[in-house]
């Protein structure tokens, strides 16, 4: 059974914008990126959203619904009460371009400053060889859309506009994390973690672990062990040694 709901929309654009409110017909199993397309359809040709897939995989469709950064194709329309008013506003943390879309490309610019992974050079690809522990620490962190979910709500960056610079993010964190605790990976990412992305900003909140859509646990899994590698170099340099070594 349909029913109408009440939607209250950010629309604006160039640094100006408010809240407008709509009434949108609800079918039913839909979720908030069909009713944002029923609105564009209907009432609001202008309405600007980004989305690709509405599967949950491109993590194009980031939007803060009720204040919760979401993806909107994966949030049900079935989870609200059908009297209460939705709010969907862009994600807080970047600069709008219009209505509901965000530029994001501070994360681009993050993961351009990440040096690729560098295997050592005597061994070929093919001739890989790895432990499944170590194998499955990186399918974990691969399964990341790039949603920038996490980003957006840390809160190290999501109202503090002067530590973007110093601050790559979880997402990016877990990236180097990934990259330092591949067996194969042979540049010493640990300063770089500290001084050059700020890790030590990170005081293990972990917000960006509750909004992640793939859930991956980014603050147990990358964040604190990047932090435990960062302190035991710092009190030892031998045992950063003996682990890459031991590791061969
Ligand atoms: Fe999105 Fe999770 Fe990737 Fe962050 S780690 S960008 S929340 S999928
Ligand atoms: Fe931010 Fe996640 Fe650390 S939310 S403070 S990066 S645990
Ligand atoms: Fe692709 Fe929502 S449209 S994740």
């Amino acid at each position: 059974m349909g029913h109408k709901a009440k939607f209250r929309v950010w629309r604006g654009e160039g640094g100006e914008g408010q809240l407008e409110d709509y009434t949108v017909e609800v079918n039913e199993g839909e979720v908030v990126l069909d009713v944002i397309h029923r609105l564009q359809a209907t009432q609001a040709p202008d309405l600007a959203v980004r989305w690709n897939c509405k599967a949950g995989k491109c993590g194009s469709c980031s939007m803060e619904i009720n204040g919760r950064p979401r993806l909107a194709c994966m949030t049900r329309m079935s989870t609200f009460d059908p009297n209460e008013t939705i709010t969907v506003t862009p994600l807080r943390t970047f600069p709008v371009i219009k209505d509901l879309v965000t530029d994001v490309s501070f994360n681009y610019e993050k993961a351009l400053q990440i040096p690729s992974f560098t295997p050592p050079s005597n061994v070929k690809p093919g001739e890989f060889r790895m432990q499944q522990v170590d194998v499955e620490r990186s399918q974990e962190f691969r399964k990341c859309i790039e949603c920038f979910l996490c980003q957006n709500v840390c809160h190290v960056i999501r109202d503090h506009e002067e530590n973007k610079p110093a601050f790559a993010g979880p997402r990016f964190l877990m990236r180097i994390a990934e990259l330092d605790m591949h067996p194969y990976d042979t540049l010493d990412r640990k300063n770089a973690a500290q001084e050059e992305f700020g890790l030590g900003y990170c005081n293990i909140t972990k917000c960006c672990t509750e909004v992640c859509p793939e859930g991956i646990k980014i603050t147990d899994n990358a964040l604190i062990p990047l932090k435990e590698r960062v302190v035991d170099r710092k009190y030892d340099p031998l045992v950063w040694l003996g682990s890459k070594i031991f590791k061969r």
